[in-house]
């Protein structure tokens, strides 16, 4: 049996989980209304260690970046600051994404917009916007050269508007029945890979002054990234709600325009098309619609055209991985977390 991800990643994650608290430690006496929804979020109020785990998320892009730094260096503590970082973005962009795709639950928990509303989940994801900036200076106590903490925040920053274009894509397509496949690569491009790519590029650039080894291992990622989006759009569909920790019906109910339905849009017969046609003009889908919409999809194969949509990009991933010309322990956990990635059931 495959060893699991806890069991591979735990000590990084439980020094991640060490960071981040520290960081946000350092704010206490700021911002207490708001901690209550980010401590909600982050299952930082939750009693018992393993639901902690569960609500925690899997923080994929810390323990990305954290293996290229091992990979490169020798050593991941240098990064941690950087690491933590980028986890309170990504859980920043999650935040506002529930308000957008109006999403009940995340990580078996009530969305912070369905508990405090949707005006109190913007001002708590931008808390967490700032919060991942000051926890990116903490780098400074690490005696990391000044001038990669700047490069650094210069590809978080940039990582972060890419993701926002991103989300901004993806709201424009429900209206549309015309989305082609490009434009949907462009959009999960965007809206995933670009911070993902950024893990590995800061894991990279904060480790060496080898600018042909940061854009390796950026390659790399921003391959895997894509593979985790059509992943997780395959979870969106077909994922156990149970182990996932969010909805199943969500992204069809909301129209997404998610791999499996563009696929199931392009094959489907007369008859299936005419069906979707008039399903998706409808303001609002049923429990109905979406059972009759997923049986569609089921019919022209989406399930493993997706998946094997997801392999190609992740084999595209491991090509990328081998150029580094790198071999060590580390660079073995990157092909471990590269497989989960593709394979992972939540
Ligand atoms: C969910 O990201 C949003 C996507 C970009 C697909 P994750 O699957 O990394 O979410 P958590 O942090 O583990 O909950
Ligand atoms: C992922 O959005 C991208 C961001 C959050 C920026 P999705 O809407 O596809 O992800 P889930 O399924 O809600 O986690
Ligand atoms: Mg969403
Ligand atoms: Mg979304």
């Amino acid at each position: 049996m495959a060893a699991s991800y806890e069991s591979l990643f735990g000590g990084i994650l439980a020094e991640v989980e060490g960071e981040m608290r520290a960081a946000r430690q350092e704010q206490r006496e700021v911002a207490p209304l708001m901690w209550q929804m980010i401590d909600h979020h982050f299952g930082w109020n939750a009693e018992d260690a393993a639901q902690r785990a569960r609500i925690a998320g899997k923080r994929v892009r810390p323990v990305l970046m954290a293996l290229v730094a091992q990979a490169i260096a020798g050593s991941y503590r240098h990064v941690l600051p950087a690491a933590a970082a980028l986890e309170f973005l990504h859980n920043f962009t999650l935040i506002h994404d529930d308000v957008m795709d109006r999403s009940l639950e995340r990580r078996h928990r009530p969305t912070v917009w369905s508990i405090w509303g949707s005006d109190q989940a913007i001002n708590a994801g931008d808390g967490l916007y700032a919060l991942a900036n000051l926890t990116l200076t903490r780098l400074l106590r690490l005696d990391v050269p000044p001038a990669r903490i700047v490069r650094a925040a210069a590809v978080l920053s940039q990582a972060c508007l890419w993701t926002a274009e991103g989300q901004v894509l993806d709201m424009t397509f429900p209206q549309r029945e015309d989305v082609t496949v490009a434009e949907y690569l462009t959009m999960i491009t965007h809206k995933t890979a670009t911070l993902i790519e950024a893990a590995a590029q800061m894991g990279a650039l904060l480790s060496t002054d080898d600018e042909a080894v940061v854009q390796a291992y950026g390659q790399f990622a921003r391959a895997l990234g894509i593979a985790f989006q059509v992943r997780d759009d395959y979870l969106g569909i077909w994922g156990d709600e149970a182990i996932t920790g969010k909805s199943a019906t969500g992204d069809i109910r909301e129209k997404k325009k998610s791999y499996p339905v563009l696929f199931a849009w392009e094959r489907a017969g007369d008859s299936d098309r005419e069906t979707l046609r008039r399903i998706y003009a409808q303001p609002t889908l049923s429990d109905q619609d979406v059972q009759q919409v997923v049986r569609i999809l089921e019919r022209t194969g989406a399930p493993a055209e997706t998946e094997r949509v997801a392999d190609d990009y992740y084999q595209a991933a491991l090509r990328h991985l081998d150029a580094t010309g790198s071999a060590n322990a580390a660079q073995t956990q990157l092909r471990q977390l590269a497989s989960f990635l593709v394979r992972r059931a939540y």
